[in-house]
């Protein structure tokens, strides 16, 4: 999306698809309102049509300017918009302006938006452009018949006052930092709304390799000789049975001077979850398509770190296997060593994911990650627990968990903590090996995540089981039906927070 920039006359003189107006509920009564509108907003609240409700969207047709046809009323309730009401408003205009098949949408910003919503310039311009990004995405069909129409390429804001030279450097930053967040976003959905046949393992090793390229960063990517050679027996197991071999793919961005503080992002990267061995029920199976969203958050990551270049240091890496039942597949019963030396006592082969974060959280560690993240569509429990409505997080370290939900605040994502008492790791332990891969009904969410934990050998570890939040059934807030792309922005934020402090020093880990 290009997102353009203006102020000063009125925007209602201007050309192009649609004019949006943001409207508080004191407008509606004609506070600080030219008089030929009062009286229209009046009668459209009057007839309980637009009363300026938060996030309350009225399409008005404008029938003699051909050169801006349409408008749309946005509602702003109080006037006092957080970073998230601000996101929604937009996504929620740009929805509008796609329903109208307009190209080029028009945004008055009031003068008084972020100061009466106790934002910075710099924050409601990032909210804005993310907003515009996330609401404008929809999911690609194949269809035979292409639409004409590509959703609003061009976005216009109009400042409606005087410019101010010095704010104005702190809008386009934070325009810059919206559009980068949320095209990230995207190309996070893009990639786990593909289907498992148009995203193998290599497939999404590609799309890693294009986005480094893209950036000038280096990446690795480790085909099924190596990882055999490096005793990747993990991701080796898991992706044994399918006709398109396991990757490890790796991302190093260093934006420091020095390669310390290194942050390891992984991400789960099951390209399709068939369950394996241990075969999943049909209905419902389409959806782990979406068994990669970890990947693709990690990698989203990835390129809007590339596009602002903060001063951390990153290692990415993605686990990329398909999980399929065949004759050489992996059983239940199989005991197989990682690349930890542990093994592993294979109970259910649908249990796959943390088999292979393990082999990841290993290799992050080889690369010199003090302090380890990993995204997963890991358990249908967290679903049981959370929904759709907030990922579930499991660490061995509250502090470092709680900037991770600052940054969630901040980003208008939501993750839930999960208990992770010993008791539940006691349930991970196997007669034969070091540890099973399946613990039972009971806490499977917390299980699971402890399972990868015990990987990260004590260093500040946070686990996100993004199971039920990566892959809505229909549209909610800024999210479009199918992939969500959650995560990319939250760790972003908590990337960017971290760039202006000291990275957190190793504390005494709760396990
Ligand atoms: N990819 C699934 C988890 C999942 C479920 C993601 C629903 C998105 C929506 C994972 O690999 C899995 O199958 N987990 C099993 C673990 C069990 C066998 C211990 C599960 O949750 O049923
Ligand atoms: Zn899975
Ligand atoms: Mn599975």
């Amino acid at each position: 999306m290009n997102i353009e920039w203006g102020s000063g006359t009125d925007p209602a003189l201007l050309e192009g698809d649609a004019l949006c107006f943001i409207i508080s509920e004191a407008q509606i009564q004609g506070e600080g309102i030219p008089a030929e509108w009062a009286g229209r907003l009046s009668r459209l609240s009057g007839a309980g049509l637009f009363s300026g409700k938060p996030g309350q969207i009225y399409i008005l047709p404008v029938l003699d300017r051909p050169e801006l046809p349409v408008i749309i009323l946005a509602g702003s309730g109080d006037g006092r918009l957080g970073m998230q009401e601000l996101r929604l408003l937009m996504a929620q205009t740009v929805r509008a302006a796609a329903r109208l098949k307009a190209a080029l949408l028009i945004v008055a910003v009031p003068d008084e938006l972020h100061r009466q919503s106790a934002l910075t310039a710099e924050s409601a311009g990032q909210a804005i452009a993310e907003g515009l990004v996330l609401g404008a995405y929809r999911r690609r069909h194949y269809k035979l018949e292409q639409p004409a129409y590509s959703g609003p390429g061009r976005v216009r804001l109009h400042m409606q006052r005087q410019s101010e030279a010095l704010e104005d450097a702190s809008w386009k930053l934070g325009i810059a930092r919206g559009l980068a967040l949320g095209e990230a976003t995207n190309l996070a959905r893009e990639l786990t709304n593909l289907p498992g046949n148009m995203l193998t393992p290599s497939g999404l090793a590609a799309a890693a390799v294009a986005v480094a390229e893209r950036h000038g960063l280096p990446a690795e990517v480790l085909d099924e000789q190596e990882l055999a050679l490096k005793g990747m027996g993990g991701l080796l197991a898991v992706g044994q049975g399918s006709n398109h071999p396991p990757r490890m793919i790796a991302i190093r961005y260093q934006g420091g001077s020095e390669w310390k503080d290194v942050v390891g992002l992984v991400g789960k990267g099951i390209t399709f979850d068939t369950g394996g061995i241990s075969l999943k029920r049909a209905p419902g199976m389409e959806d782990m398509i979406s068994d990669m969203g970890g990947a693709a958050a990690v990698l989203g990551v990835i390129e809007a770190l590339g596009r602002l270049r903060p001063p951390v240091n990153v290692i990415m890496l993605i686990p990329a296997a398909e999980n399929m039942p065949a004759a050489n597949a992996f059983k239940p019963g199989d005991i197989i060593t990682s690349l930890s030396g542990r093994t592993i006592e294979v109970l259910n082969t649908d249990a796959e994911g943390r088999i292979v974060l393990g082999d990841a959280i290993t290799y992050a560690r080889e690369w010199g990650a003090e302090r380890i993240i990993d995204v997963a569509t890991l358990t249908g429990a967290v679903v049981s627990i959370l929904g759709d409505i907030a990922t579930g997080a499991v660490t061995n370290n509250r502090a470092f968990l709680e900037e991770i939900l600052e940054a969630a605040g901040c980003a208008g994502e939501q993750i839930w903590e999960l208990p992770a008492y010993p008791e539940f790791r006691e349930l991970l332990k196997s007669d034969v090996a070091d540890l099973r891969n399946a613990a039972g009904r009971y806490g499977g969410a917390t299980t699971a995540g402890l399972f990868i934990g015990e990987f990260a050998e004590g260093l500040p570890w946070v686990h996100l089981d993004i199971a039920g939040t990566a892959f809505l059934p229909k549209e909610r807030g800024v999210n479009p039906k199918g992939a969500t792309g959650v995560m990319v922005r939250t760790l972003l934020e908590y990337l960017l927070r971290s760039a202006a402090r000291p990275g957190i020093k190793a504390e005494q880990p709760l396990l």
